[in-house]
């Protein structure tokens, strides 16, 4: 076993600044990765993807040609944020088509609702555009090999939206969990809390006159518009989301599994269900999830959407001690009796250090080299389906380490896909 690091190194030097330096951000924000090719996007999304829009849009060498929503009132309220900042005259649209129509376009940002995610990474591939897609990055397991696919076939940049993945004092905590500072690493556990309300009980309406049902439908099987899903609620319906896990468990579960360097499970377990409200959610409100992994590993995540009473965000247990890891990228160590030995403050959550890891692959032409490549997103998005499955068929299941692909149960293997509406079939 690694012994415990060294109290003093981490005296010595800042680890967050330390990362940075040497990182992606160090070396563009000391010139050494001059923005030499514009890089011109497009955003379809906005409301993650208005942060997004303008994320790039600070970035030297940049233009947001196009911010596409079929909410008009979030299009227009986009292209204006756009233009005040400066240097940006972005076209407002609904349909994301045009910009992958348009030859001089980059990439795609895609910061759609979850249904979205895989058919428009496999689409803007396909139309010779890198892609930044928001996690998950798939709605459900067989569009995450499909969006791997499409990424190796075309030879394009895909880069999940796990900002963290870029965080300098997250990627610190890595190296030190992988250099063995608190040894052989075994369990990790994971938790969220929010304080969210009711959603009630949706009735049907007229759709909004600024709102393009049809085309923010896209590729899920058509649905009447009721009044409580849109914006965000879909997030508590299986036929366009993932529930908590794949909401807000996908950050988590990514870093758990960076931490303990596994790639797929073998057994999966969850239990929980909508405990705290009665109304027109599906997904859980109350859910625990464990992942077992071959050589007696494995990963917890408890998800509490109505209780803001926390137990932290990932604890990283070894043979020789504990890492706590704070969602900013603070990290402390802890021995093995439990003795604070440092801890090693971090600011930034890696939200622009990711954008810049995106552009850089493009630049540099090396797709392979992103912090959150859509294989290693795919891994961690599986983890979500997989703990999403087990809820619903309420049994545990087992996974093929090779692949995560469920054995022994054709039932649970129903939810390895869906059904999608006319044309909008994924291919690769
Ligand atoms: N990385 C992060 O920290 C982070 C943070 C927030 C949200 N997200 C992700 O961003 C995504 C969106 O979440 P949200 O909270 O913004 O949801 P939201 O419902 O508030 O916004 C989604 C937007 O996408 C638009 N949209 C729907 N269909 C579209 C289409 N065909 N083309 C263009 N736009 C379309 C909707 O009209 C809406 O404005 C989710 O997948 C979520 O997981 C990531």
């Amino acid at each position: 076993m690694t012994s415990l690091l060294d109290r003093r190194e981490f005296l010595t030097r800042s680890a967050v600044t330390g990362a940075i330096a040497s990182g992606a951000l160090g070396r563009y924000l000391a010139g050494q990765d001059a923005p030499s090719k514009r890089v011109v996007v497009g955003v379809m999304g906005l409301s993650r993807g208005r942060a997004l829009a303008l994320n790039f849009a600070a970035q030297p060498g940049v233009e947001v040609r196009y911010v596409c929503d079929p909410d008009s009132t979030r299009a227009g309220s986009c292209a204006e944020a756009l233009r005040n900042v400066g240097q940006q005259t972005p076209q407002a649209i609904a349909d994301f088509r045009r910009i992958l129509d348009d030859p001089e376009v980059d990439a795609l940002i895609c910061a759609a609702p979850n249904h979205w995610h895989a058919p428009a990474t496999i689409m803007g591939c396909a139309a010779g555009k890198h892609m930044y897609v928001e996690k998950p990055c798939s709605h459900n397991p067989h569009e995450g090999e499909l969006s791997v696919q499409a990424a190796r076939k075309h030879r394009r940049a895909v880069q999940m939206g796990s900002q963290r993945r870029s965080g300098p004092g997250t990627i610190e905590a890595m190296h030190k969990l992988h250099e063995g500072v608190i040894g052989r690493v075994y369990l990790v556990r994971a938790w969220y809390n929010n304080l969210r309300g009711s959603i009630g009980i949706g009735k049907p309406t007229a759709v909004p006159e600024h709102l393009d049902y049809e085309m923010w439908q896209g590729p899920a099987p058509r649905r009447p518009y009721l009044d409580n899903r849109i914006p965000y609620n879909w997030h508590w319906f299986w036929h366009w989301g993932n529930g908590e896990l794949g909401n807000n468990g996908v950050h988590t579960l990514d870093l758990c599994r960076w931490g303990l360097g596994v790639d797929y499970p073998v057994r999966v377990v969850s239990s929980g269900g909508r405990y705290r409200w009665a109304d027109d959610q599906e997904t859980p409100d109350t859910q625990t999830v464990a992942f077992e992994f071959e050589g007696n590993r494995q990963i917890t995540w408890e998800g509490l959407s109505c209780n803001r009473h926390g137990a932290g965000f990932i604890t990283f247990y070894g043979e020789g001690g504990a890492l706590d890891l704070e969602s900013n990228g603070t990290y402390t160590v802890f021995d093995e009796r439990d003795k604070e030995v440092v801890k090693v403050p971090s600011a930034s959550v890696g939200e622009t250090e990711h954008v810049v890891d995106f552009l850089q692959a493009i630049r540099n032409d090396d797709p392979l080299r992103l912090n959150a490549e859509i294989e290693t997103g795919h891994k961690s998005t599986l983890l979500c389906h997989l703990g999403n499955i087990a809820h619903r068929t309420g049994r545990t299941l087992n996974c093929d380490p090779a692949n995560g692909h469920i054995l022994g149960d054709d039932e649970a293997m129903q939810f390895w896909r869906r059904e999608y509406a006319n044309g909008w079939e994924p291919k690769v």
